[in-house]
């Protein structure tokens, strides 16, 4: 069995017997682990996207997922020396995201609405929350209605695998301006 496969199969298991998103995301963080520390990780990407670059569907599961049916794992390929661009911050709506870095690195950054303190409790700001750069091998998870964004570390595009617990194209979120502070309605 291939490892994607066996991954899916583990995920598929998680969501069948945990109801806790948060409890989910625990083990599903662990079986990425194993998953990026797979020798032939590469090659079953590669092969699965064709050896073209851009989004990788590696999984699409109509089954299994959080808070419905329906997850996903996927990739992306960016060639060499071409940007990977800014990331707007984001949440993922009722759903969540697991990050596993399988290559370089990227720094994720969280935020959250911040209410002035002078009294007046209708003018929310978002402020930096959590900051760190996710590593090579290294796990991070964005429970539901966290806000966050991602950019990549160094010169080389990075190779991050995601566990989206529901397929994002059926869930309603938000992007972020961080200087204007409005939530806009992502499609
Ligand atoms: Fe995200």
């Amino acid at each position: 069995m291939s490892a994607i496969d066996k991954f899916v199969n583990a995920v598929r298991d998680v969501f069948a017997n945990t109801p806790d998103a948060r409890a989910q995301a625990r083990q599903i963080s662990g079986h990425m682990k194993a998953l990026l520390a797979s020798p032939g990780l590469m090659q079953e990407i590669e092969q699965k996207g064709g050896g073209k670059p851009g989004r990788i569907d590696l999984h699409i599961d109509d089954k299994y997922g959080h808070p419905g049916p329906g997850f996903c794992l996927m990739t992306s390929l960016t060639p060499k020396g071409k940007s990977t661009g800014g990331a707007r911050a984001h949440d993922h709506g009722a759903s969540y995201v697991v990050y596993g870095v399988y290559k370089g690195a990227i720094e994720q950054t969280k935020y959250t609405w911040t209410y002035s303190s002078a009294g007046d409790w209708t003018a929310p700001e978002l402020k930096p929350g959590d900051r760190f750069v996710q590593k090579q091998g290294e796990i991070a998870y964005f429970l539901p209605g966290e806000i966050h964004k991602t950019a990549a570390v160094g010169d080389d595009p990075p190779v991050v695998l995601r566990l989206e617990a529901q397929l994002l194209d059926r869930v309603a979120r938000h992007t972020y301006d961080l200087e204007s502070h409005q939530a806009l309605s992502h499609r």
